[in-house]
């Protein structure tokens, strides 16, 4: 959702917050704003400046020496009011005393804008995160930590908040319920931030706030407490992702450098828990004891978006290689059935972000009724792997780009490991055991060999980029595969896109087929083969073109991008590659701004 950034200390504010905002703007990017608390002896109070647009137009706009001790800074992606000047954070209170960013949603905000504006309190934007400004004004209370602890007493909703006030100009006030605030330890400066990648660059020592938690920052100390007013104590950590991660390194997007860091990423997932000698892997924090593992009688797999495809993956990978009943499901509608939660299933949070809300919230629904939930998360110390009883974490490194790719396939190896590690408990035997490592261990290379036909992937992307819709299809394992590459395409080129599995398309779908709407077929070298091109057959048949991703030429196809055998558990990982290369392509064929996907954010952390 949005992005925060803060910073009490001696540096030059304006140059550290923007860049800061730059490495947040994946999180959001419609509007962005700062308030800073002027230098003492600087007349007048809190300095601001807000604007609508990219965080290079805030830039443009900031007033000369746009100095101070403190400053709060914010990159914007709407839920409430549309991008403008006025509904950019920071938001001021009416004194102009009090400047607020907040990432989350004030579920009573309008309640609360009644109220205000019954007390003669003029609202200046459409926003919810104004009221918070005002509350805070208007809190009788002597401390800043108290004023902001009674006004958020008054909200119902998620926040992440960092607050300025100009009578408090040696601290920033902050807190944490349901959107991520991350601290930033300093040597006589302290830093805050919604997401790590605005602080490695300054600081590796962390300190995550939990749900409830608030902090107070100055230049020399810090201190977390709980909304209450009780003392808490955070131990910091180290982040272990280096600054240059969030660089783009040389290439044009983050998507573009995530794709390729693919072969390194899955070499991380792998790394340390490959055991040759009983045929398995070894899991570190799944919390899962052999015993245990036996005892599960079914799999329960959650996420949003890609995260849920990986899980359609997982749960294939499991029920083939563990022989447990497996399937998965988006986590926003789960969490809305009041799910019927079995003591027996295992259920499985899937999380790139690890704070995306939907998720977060079907993990505590699934708590509360003492389910045991397990985390499949990148982000180290994220909301959701606190949340979860252990799980695993897919080490895809830092996914800048709203597109996920790397932290998707890695994700997907990671539902390897732990479906061989549940099969190796049970009864999949040394050989397969054997087998499955050894296609483990070929995926790196094979997806750089895949990574090498870029060339002649972005030439079909160029044939097929203006076609009016795209239909992909494939069938069991390639079904996922089919998903998320329909998903890639959609959410960074804008073409609409459908998947089917195959066996549908006769059933309906088959209806779309037409010049205009070519098909993209999943066709591995399977048991489904001729299966597979019986439908390439119905599809020529009425006139379609056809795109197949398979392991030989498929003569049906007007095109076929062939990629390396793996084992067939494995071969979705391989197969999903060539089309993240062509939904990346297509979208810079029609000059598409493939970071930042129009009206998408990184990490939904709202519902
Ligand atoms: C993936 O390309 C999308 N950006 C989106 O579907 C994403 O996977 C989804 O929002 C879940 O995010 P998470 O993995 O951080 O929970």
């Amino acid at each position: 959702m949005c992005g925060i950034v803060g910073y009490i200390g001696k540096r030059d504010i304006a140059p550290l917050l923007l860049e800061g905002l730059q490495r947040l703007e994946y999180r959001g990017y419609d509007s962005a704003g700062i308030a800073l608390q002027p230098r003492p002896g600087t007349a007048g109070g809190l300095r601001t400046a807000k604007a609508k647009g990219r965080v290079r137009d805030l830039r443009d706009r900031l007033p000369k020496r746009f100095t101070g001790t403190a400053g709060i800074a914010h990159t914007r992606w709407a839920t409430h009011g549309a991008p403008s000047d006025a509904n950019a954070h920071p938001h001021l209170d009416a004194s102009g005393k009090v400047a607020v960013v907040h990432n989350g949603i004030i579920d009573n905000a309008a309640d609360l804008r009644a109220k205000l504006a019954a007390d003669g309190v003029e609202l200046v934007s459409d926003t919810d995160t104004e009221v918070l400004a005002h509350l805070v004004g208007r809190a009788q209370a002597e401390t800043l930590e108290e004023k902001v602890r009674h006004a958020l007493g008054g909200i119902e909703g998620t926040y992440g908040v960092a607050v300025l006030h100009a009578d408090f100009p040696d601290r920033i006030v902050v807190a944490r319920n349901g959107s991520p605030v991350v601290l930033g330890l300093g040597e006589k400066e302290m830093f805050v931030a919604s997401d790590v990648a605005a602080l490695v660059t300054h600081t590796r020592q962390v300190i995550t706030l939990g749900d409830g938690e608030m902090a107070t920052l100055k230049a020399d100390e810090y201190r977390t407490y709980t909304t209450e007013g009780s003392r808490t104590s955070a131990a910091p950590t180290v982040v272990e992702w280096e600054a240059e991660s969030y660089d783009r390194g040389g290439h044009e997007t983050y998507m573009h450098k995530e794709i390729h860091e693919q072969p390194d990423a899955v070499d991380r997932v792998l790394r340390g828990r490959l055991d040759e000698r009983f045929s398995t892997v070894h899991l570190g924090g799944l919390n899962l004891d052999a015993r245990e593992a036996r005892g599960v009688r079914r799999v329960k797999i959650l996420g949003c978006g890609s995260a849920y495809h990986t899980g359609l993956i997982g749960a294939h990978l499991i029920e083939e290689l563990a022989r447990v009943p497996a399937d998965a499901e988006p986590a926003s509608e789960f969490r809305y059935r009041n799910p019927v939660v079995d003591p027996d299933t295992l259920y499985l949070a899937v999380s790139q972000s690890g704070e995306t809300y939907d998720t977060l919230a079907a993990v505590q629904e699934l708590k509360r009724k003492g389910a045991r939930v397990l985390g499949v998360v990148n982000v180290v110390g994220s909301a959701i792997a606190r949340e979860t009883d252990g799980g695993m974490y897919v080490h895809a490194g830092p996914e800048v780009s709203v597109v996920s790719t790397k932290c998707f396939t890695n994700t997907a190896v990671a539902f390897a490991l732990l479906a061989l590690h549940l099969g190796r408990i049970r009864d999949l035997s040394v050989a397969d055991g054997r087998r499955i490592l050894a296609g483990l261990r070929r995926l790196p290379g094979q997806i750089a060999e895949v990574l090498r036909d870029e060339e002649r992937i972005a030439a079909l992307a160029g044939r097929y980029a203006h076609a009016r819709s795209m239909m992909f299809v494939g069938r069991v394992r390639g079904f996922p595969v089919a998903r998320e590459a329909s998903l890639k395409l959609k959410e960074v080129s804008y073409v609409h896109a459908e998947a089917y599995p195959a066996s549908e398309l006769k059933h309906g779908p088959l209806a779309l087929i037409d010049p205009d709407v070519p098909t993209v077929a999943v066709v591995p070298d399977d048991d489904l083969l001729e299966k597979n091109r019986a439908t390439l057959e119905e599809i020529k048949a009425r006139g379609g073109r056809i795109l197949a991703v398979a392991h030989q030429e498929q003569p049906r196809a007007d095109d076929t991008i062939v990629v390396p055998r793996n084992e067939p558990e494995l071969d979705p990982v391989l197969m999903g590659i060539p089309l993240q290369l062509l939904a990346y392509h297509t979208a810079l064929a029609l000059g598409r701004d493939i970071d930042k996907p129009r009206n998408l954010a990184k990490s939904v952390t709202v519902e």
